[in-house]
Order: structure tokens, then C-alpha cells, then sequence
């Protein structure tokens, strides 16, 4: 919260907006904008917030004429794809028009609606539609539950590789490597090395080659978040002998084989894989510049005594940055478009009770760059299609509140 300057409350002159609910006193939070916007702000993009009735009702007209059989006659959108403007703040609705106006948000049908609009007329039509009672959230559906877990997708996606890996990813069966607890990166440039062809063997190839991006770091995720454990297999050899060859490998591996940067774990590994991999390393199948000196120095009989050292350690406990949940998410989100996505900043569109299909085709768009904001673009560049879903759902659902700015009378403070 930055108190606004006098300045700025000087010019909250003119009328309030009579609407139910929220109240928000004029000390706007300053969100994200710079103290250059707000103090621009002050002079020009505010005009909306301050609109007459007098402008309310000339801004219906407009919205009669141009703009209610897409977004219905009391801003209620029946159509898939076009937004609920009613109870939408003024001063983003106004800087969106603008948007369309000169291009800056995608040509589309929103252009042709804008182009041929005076910037008073974008004005007054935006203090109307803000004057709107809201939408009625929408009802939960069943498509998207309260909150998408992405470890469920995971497992639910790693289904098909139980068989060899284990259920949690803890091998069972000599050659199968245990996945569990792995790096999540290094899982993902793992599978995608088999589905790309870098990394030669057939059955793993064939059994990757279907997934996809999303399902792919669903899965790694999965793995990576499983409790290691010891593979239950036997790892024959020579561990003391394996413990000293293993000097030669701390400095990438960890000195208790947790692994280190982009080499993998090797504590609990499958032995009989691990004396594969070295042996895939040296003989080239396996390219790797940083393994081909430490496996082209590496005979078959140490091999094996590394790898029964290593298949005796407790693999550790992965220090995972957990994926985050709706609440982690909805928090983030909420400190700039307000509580459960009613923004009490005119600038920042309210997310309340907004239209599904919209939200989620908005955040795609701010994922692909074909809608440009300076704050969106970052922030929905780490959503999953699964978060997106989730988020969509979420602020669809939550009940909108009008906003009220009340002006405060400017003090006489230093
Ligand atoms: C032909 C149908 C159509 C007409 C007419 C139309 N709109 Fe739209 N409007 C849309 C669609 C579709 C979108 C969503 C476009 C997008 O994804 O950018 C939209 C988006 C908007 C947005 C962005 C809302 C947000 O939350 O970012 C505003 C503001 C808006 N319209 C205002 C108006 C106004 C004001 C008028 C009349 C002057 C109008 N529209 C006329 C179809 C229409
Ligand atoms: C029929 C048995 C089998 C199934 C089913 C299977 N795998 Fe594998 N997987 C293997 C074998 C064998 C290897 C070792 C291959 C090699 O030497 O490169 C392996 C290796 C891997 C590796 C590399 C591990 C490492 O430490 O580098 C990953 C990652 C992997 N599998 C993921 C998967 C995923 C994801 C699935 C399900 C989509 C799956 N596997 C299904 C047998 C299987
Ligand atoms: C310079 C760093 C470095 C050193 C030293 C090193 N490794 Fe590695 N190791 C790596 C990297 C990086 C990978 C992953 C390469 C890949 O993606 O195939 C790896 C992979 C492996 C794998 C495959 C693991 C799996 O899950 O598929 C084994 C086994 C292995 N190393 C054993 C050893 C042994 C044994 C030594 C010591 C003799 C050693 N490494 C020394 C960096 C190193
Ligand atoms: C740093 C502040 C900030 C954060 C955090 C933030 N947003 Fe935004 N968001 C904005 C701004 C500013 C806009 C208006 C962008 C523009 O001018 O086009 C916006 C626009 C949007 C829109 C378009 C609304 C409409 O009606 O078209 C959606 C949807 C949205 N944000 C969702 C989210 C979600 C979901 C999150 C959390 C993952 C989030 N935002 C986090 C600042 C933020």
C-alpha cells in the first residue's frame, strides 16, 4: 500500500461511482503501477473513474448502439468468448478500448467496435459498463475440480511406466532405473533424449515417443517428488573397492551420490543399470562430455563395485521447489487484481466471476505474446495448461463486488 499524494486526490474532484459493495478509499494501493504512471494517471487515465451521470448516461447510448448485442444489454455476456464487462473497472475498460483502438491489443472484433468511437465516447461507455452490477459467478463444473493437482496428472500419466520403474519409482527389477527423487530437469532432457534419439534404446524410445510437453514435465514432476527409496535389487560387487574408485566422482555426483547441478543422483541406483549406463558411456551410445573421461577410465569389474557402493546409499530426500497449489497461486494473483479477483485499483481489471473460457483464453494469450502487458507476460510464462485451468476455474467462481472510490479530502500534511 503506497498512500497517494495530495496531488493526486486533488483531482478526485468531480463524482463518485454509486455502485454496491467494495469501498475503496482513493488512497489507492499503487499495485505494480510506477509512482510516473500514477502521477499520469492523475491527469488523464483516471477520467473514467470520475465520469458524471450525466456521462453514465450518454455512455449507455453508446453501449446500446454498438456494443450490447455482443455483450449483452446489461454487460452479461451470453457469448462464448466475449467478456462480462458490467461492474469491470473504468479505467482498465477505458485503456482497453484504447487497446483495440489503435491495435495494440490484436485485430479482431473488438477493433472494429472501438475504431470509429471518440476517446470521450471510449470514456463514457467504460464509466457505464462500471456502473453495471456484476455477473453471478459461475457455478463450479465438473470438468475442472476446486484445485488441479499437478502430481495427480503425473501419476496419472505415468500409469504406464510402473511396470518397470515401480509405483513410485523405485525399481524392482534388475536393469530398470529408479526414478524416484531424480531432478525434474534432469528426468525431462532424460525422456526427451530417448524421444529425440540422443539417447539409444528402443523400448524407451517407443515408450515415450507419444508424450507430450505438458505430460512430460507432469511425469518428471511426479518422480522427482516420490520419497526415494534403495532399489530392491541386488547390486553384487565389491563396495569398499567401489567406495574408493568413487573419489573420482564426488566432485559431479555429491559425496553421498545425491547428485550435483545436471549430474543425476546416483545413491540407491539400480546396479545392474548403473554398470549399463557406464558401460552405454564408454562405449559411445551413451554420449555424455562430462561421463566419457570418468567411463572411458572405468573397467567392467570397478564398474561393478561402484556401482554396489552406490546402490548402498540411502538416496537423500529432494529438496523440490513444491508445485503450487491454488491458494500459492490465487495469493500471487490477488495482490494485484484483489481479493478473490475483485481489484479495488480502477486500473486492474477484477477477475471476479469473469467468464471461464475467456480467462483461459487470455492467459494463453498473455503465454504466447499475442496480448502484450509488461506484467502478465511474465507471470503466465510458468503456468502449466493444467495451473491456467485451475486459475480460470477459480476466479470464475468467485462472487464479483462493484467497486465504490471514495474520494478523501485532500489533507493539509507536509
Ligand atoms: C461483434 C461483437 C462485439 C462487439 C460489437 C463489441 N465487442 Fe467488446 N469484445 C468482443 C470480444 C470477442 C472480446 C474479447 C476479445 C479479446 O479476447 O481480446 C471483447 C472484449 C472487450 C473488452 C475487453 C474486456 C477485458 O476484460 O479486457 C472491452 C473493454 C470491450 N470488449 C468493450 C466493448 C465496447 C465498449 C463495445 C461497444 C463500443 C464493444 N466491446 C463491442 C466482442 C464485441
Ligand atoms: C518395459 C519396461 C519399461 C517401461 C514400461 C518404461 N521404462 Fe523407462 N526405462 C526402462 C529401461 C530398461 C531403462 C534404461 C534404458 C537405458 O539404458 O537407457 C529406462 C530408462 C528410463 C529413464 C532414464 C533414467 C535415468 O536414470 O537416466 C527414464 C527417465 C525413464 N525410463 C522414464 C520412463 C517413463 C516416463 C516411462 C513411462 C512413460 C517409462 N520409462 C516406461 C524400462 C522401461
Ligand atoms: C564432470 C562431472 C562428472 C563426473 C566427474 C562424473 N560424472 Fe557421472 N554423470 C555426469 C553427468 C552430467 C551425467 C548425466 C549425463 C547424461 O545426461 O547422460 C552423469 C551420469 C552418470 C550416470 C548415469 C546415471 C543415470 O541415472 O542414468 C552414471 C551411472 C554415472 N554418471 C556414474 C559416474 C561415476 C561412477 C563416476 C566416477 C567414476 C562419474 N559418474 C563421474 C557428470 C559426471
Ligand atoms: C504484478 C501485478 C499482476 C499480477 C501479480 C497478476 N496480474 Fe493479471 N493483470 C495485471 C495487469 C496490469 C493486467 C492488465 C493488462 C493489460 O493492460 O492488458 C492484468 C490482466 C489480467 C487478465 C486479463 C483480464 C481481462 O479482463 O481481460 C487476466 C485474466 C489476469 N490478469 C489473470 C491473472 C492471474 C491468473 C494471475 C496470477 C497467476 C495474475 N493475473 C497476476 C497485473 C497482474
Amino acid at each position: 500500500m503506497r498512500p497517494m499524494t495530495r496531488n493526486f486526490s486533488t483531482v478526485l474532484n468531480s463524482s463518485l461511482l454509486l455502485v454496491s459493495a467494495v469501498v475503496t478509499v482513493m488512497a489507492l494501493t499503487a499495485g505494480p503501477a510506477s509512482a510516473e504512471t500514477v502521477q499520469q494517471g492523475a491527469t488523464d487515465d483516471f477520467r473514467a473513474a470520475y465520469a458524471t451521470p450525466l456521462d453514465i448516461a450518454e455512455g449507455k447510448r453508446v453501449a446500446d448502439g454498438s456494443c450490447a448485442r455482443c455483450h449483452g444489454p446489461n454487460g452479461i455476456s451470453m457469448a462464448k468468448g466475449v467478456p462480462h464487462l458490467a461492474g469491470q473497472r473504468a479505467v482498465y475498460l477505458h485503456l482497453q478500448l484504447q487497446a483495440y483502438k489503435s491495435g495494440a491489443r490484436g485485430k479482431g472484433m473488438m477493433t472494429d467496435a472501438a475504431k470509429f468511437l471518440s476517446d470521450d465516447a471510449l470514456i463514457k461507455v467504460a464509466a457505464w459498463y462500471a456502473s453495471l452490477d456484476p455477473a453471478q459467478p459461475a457455478p463450479p463444473t465438473k470438468k475442472t475440480p476446486a484445485a488441479v493437482d499437478p502430481s495427480s496428472a503425473g501419476k496419472a500419466a505415468a500409469s504406464s511406466c510402473a511396470g518397470c520403474h515401480g509405483d513410485t519409482g523405485i525399481s524392482s527389477i534388475p536393469g530398470m532405473p529408479s526414478l524416484a527423487g531424480l531432478d525434474p530437469k534432469y528426468l525431462v532432457a532424460a525422456i526427451n533424449a530417448y524421444k529425440g534419439g540422443q539417447r539409444k534404446n528402443d523400448m524407451m524410445m517407443a515408450l515415450v515417443a507419444g508424450l507430450g510437453g505438458v505430460d512430460i514435465n507432469n511425469i518428471a514432476n511426479f518422480y522427482a517428488a516420490q520419497k526415494p527409496g534403495k532399489a530392491q535389487t541386488p547390486a553384487p560387487g565389491n563396495q569398499a573397492a567401489g567406495k574408493a574408485a568413487a573419489a573420482a566422482c564426488v566432485a559431479c555426483h555429491g559425496e553421498a551420490g545425491g547428485g550435483t547441478g545436471t549430474a543425476p543422483g546416483l545413491a540407491g541406483q539400480d546396479a545392474q543399470y548403473f554398470v549399463a549406463a557406464m558401460r552405454a558411456y564408454k562405449d559411445g551410445s551413451r554420449a555424455d562430455p562430462m561421463m566419457k573421461g570418468p567411463a572411458a577410465s572405468t573397467g567392467d569389474a570397478v564398474a561393478k563395485d561402484l556401482a554396489a557402493y552406490y546402490a548402498s546409499l540411502q538416496p537423500p530426500l529432494p529438496k523440490l521447489a513444491k508445485s503450487l497449489t491454488t491458494a500459492d497461486w490465487t495469493q500471487r494473483c490477488d495482490r494485484c487484481h484483489g481479493v478473490n479477483g475483485n481489484s479495488t485499483d480502477p486500473r486492474m481489471p477484477a477477475l471476479a466471476a469473469q467468464r471461464a473460457e475467456y480467462l483461459e483464453g487470455i492467459l494463453k494469450a498473455f503465454r504466447s505474446g499475442t496480448r502484450k502487458s509488461a506484467a502478465m507476460t511474465a507471470m503466465s510464462q510458468v503456468l502449466t495448461e493444467a495451473d491456467v485451468g485451475m486459475l480460470a476455474a477459480h476466479y470464475a467462481q468467485q462472487k464479483a463486488r462493484a467497486v465504490v472510490y471514495v474520494q478523501l479530502p485532500a489533507r493539509n500534511r507536509p
